[in-house]
């Protein structure tokens, strides 16, 4: 694999910003190796203010990497007597980091690159422009990997001419930290830059798990139709608890009921509302299927809600408000307010709502305990068992969105987006959606 010359678009973006680390460090490790080789990493972005960003975030990543891998630096350093203490291996890791480093504002900077990561917003028309001008540019065996997250990759390929030149190469957000790499070659790709890919998912320490090409692919294609199942529950609820009420049960729910990291509306938020709404635009175009909609998800963009991050990393206000990254309140659509979840005395809706949701049924352990225990298995075998022989508004929500839940994951699978249960369990941490809980 060659990582001589590497270009990432969208540098200074989410996910951009993340692939550019991973993509340095490795490069920085072969330029250790052999020092006389020119190695460059291409950093491109239009926008210049979050490039003064990405120079910041670059350099105090690459010190963290250092102090964290200090042992092994030492190793590759070993010929180097001059290095002493820590911080002078530290110090020479982030420059020869920082030495292959090249930030542009233009495309041009990509020329002589042998692979390109694109990693531009979601936006069709945007990304067909970008990798038309790319195939230009770049000399015939230029290999290109796409993070999108829904369009279709031999769409991409067979628009632009690239002629099985681009895989797609999803990483999850933040790339850094995630292990998870969705790898979705089309028809067209190249048996060449398949197994580059798989070489490369090595080389960064990823877990790489293959959809099929069929547009949101599995991991969008099951997170999207799961929040689709949540909105239109809480839709359903609004009558009755009010359309932040329905929000905060819901987001309940499914963090508290469901044992998941995070509620389904504080996912959305993470993700972005504004990039939710692009994948079911996406989604709905490709897969012609007009239900991949959603007015609440609309009507939150017309308000200017969006959620996502700021560069700083801190989690921006959507569905739910935000403090410290932890949520405090749900929004209030009709009157573009914030109902908060604390108070002197406890907000009333919010009691009535947690009294009508019920004690969570015995046994049941938050995601982040079970995360490493060893009986994580049984545990929540247990915990689904007696949720299954509980009774009350929390239980029977909790059940309904499990089985919605699974037929979404069975369904990808019939339609062949997935190659296999396993495929499509494998984007889930504490337990995957194919399961004998319901
Ligand atoms: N955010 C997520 O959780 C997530 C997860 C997985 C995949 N993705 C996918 O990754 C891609 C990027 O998403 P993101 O969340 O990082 O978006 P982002 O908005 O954070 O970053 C996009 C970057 O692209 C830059 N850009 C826009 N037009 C450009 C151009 N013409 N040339 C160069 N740079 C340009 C922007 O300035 C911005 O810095 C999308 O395809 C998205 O679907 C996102």
């Amino acid at each position: 694999m060659d990582l001589e010359n590497v270009s990432i678009i969208g540098a200074a973006g989410k996910m951009g910003s993340g692939i550019a680390m991973l993509i340095s460090q490795e490069v920085a490790k072969l330029k250790i190796d052999d020092p006389d080789k020119i190695y460059r990493v291409n950093l491109i972005d239009v926008n210049e203010r979050a490039m003064d960003g990405l120079h910041k975030y670059i350099k105090t990543q690459a010190t963290k990497l250092a102090e964290r891998n200090i042992v092994s630096l030492r190793s590759l350093y070993a010929s180097h007597s001059d290095l002493i203490e820590n911080s002078d291996i530290i110090d020479a890791f982030v420059n020869e980091l920082l030495g292959v480093i090249r930030y542009g504002t233009e495309l041009e900077v990509a020329r002589n690159s042998q692979i390109v990561f694109e990693a531009v917003i979601e936006d069709e028309p945007l990304k067909l422009n970008l990798l038309t001008k790319l195939n230009h540019l770049c000399a015939k065996g230029t290999l290109f990997f796409t993070n999108t997250s829904s369009i279709p990759i031999g769409f991409l390929d067979n628009q632009v001419g690239l002629g099985g030149r681009l895989i797609g190469y999803h990483f999850y957000n933040p790339p850094v930290v995630q292990k998870l790499v969705e790898l979705i070659p089309s028809d067209a790709t190249t048996d060449e830059l398949k197994s580059i890919a798989l070489e490369l998912g090595k080389v960064l320490g990823k877990k790489l798990i293959s959809s099929n090409d069929i547009a949101g692919f599995i991991g969008n294609g099951h997170f999207i139709r799961d929040g689709l199942y949540a909105i239109s529950e809480a839709e359903r609820l609004k009558t009755k608890y009010g359309g932040a009420g329905a929000i905060y049960l819901m987001n309940r729910i499914t963090q508290d009921f469901l044992v998941r990291p995070m509620g389904i509306f504080q996912l959305i938020d993470y993700v972005g509302i504004d990039v939710f709404q692009c994948i079911l635009r996406v989604m709905s175009k490709h897969l012609q299927d007009t239900t991949l909609k959603s007015q609440l998800i609309d009507d939150m963009m017309a308000k200017n809600v969006k959620g996502g991050q700021f560069a700083d990393g801190k989690q921006k206000d959507g569905f739910l408000k935000y403090e410290n990254n932890k949520p405090i309140a749900t929004y209030n659509i009709e009157k573009n307010e914030y109902l908060m979840w604390e108070g002197l005395p406890s907000p009333e809706w919010k009691t009535k709502i947690d009294t009508e949701l019920g004690n969570l049924p015995n046994g049941h352990s938050p995601w982040k305990k079970l995360l490493n225990n060893p009986k994580k298995a049984d545990i929540l075998s247990t915990y689904f068992s007696n949720l299954r022989q509980a009774s009350g508004l929390g239980a029977e929500l909790a059940k309904n969105y499990l089985a919605e839940s699974k037929k979404i994951g069975l369904k990808l699978v019939k339609d062949g987006v997935a190659n296999s249960e396993a495929d499509v369990n494998g984007f889930f941490w504490a337990y995957g959606p194919i399961n004998e809980y319901i």
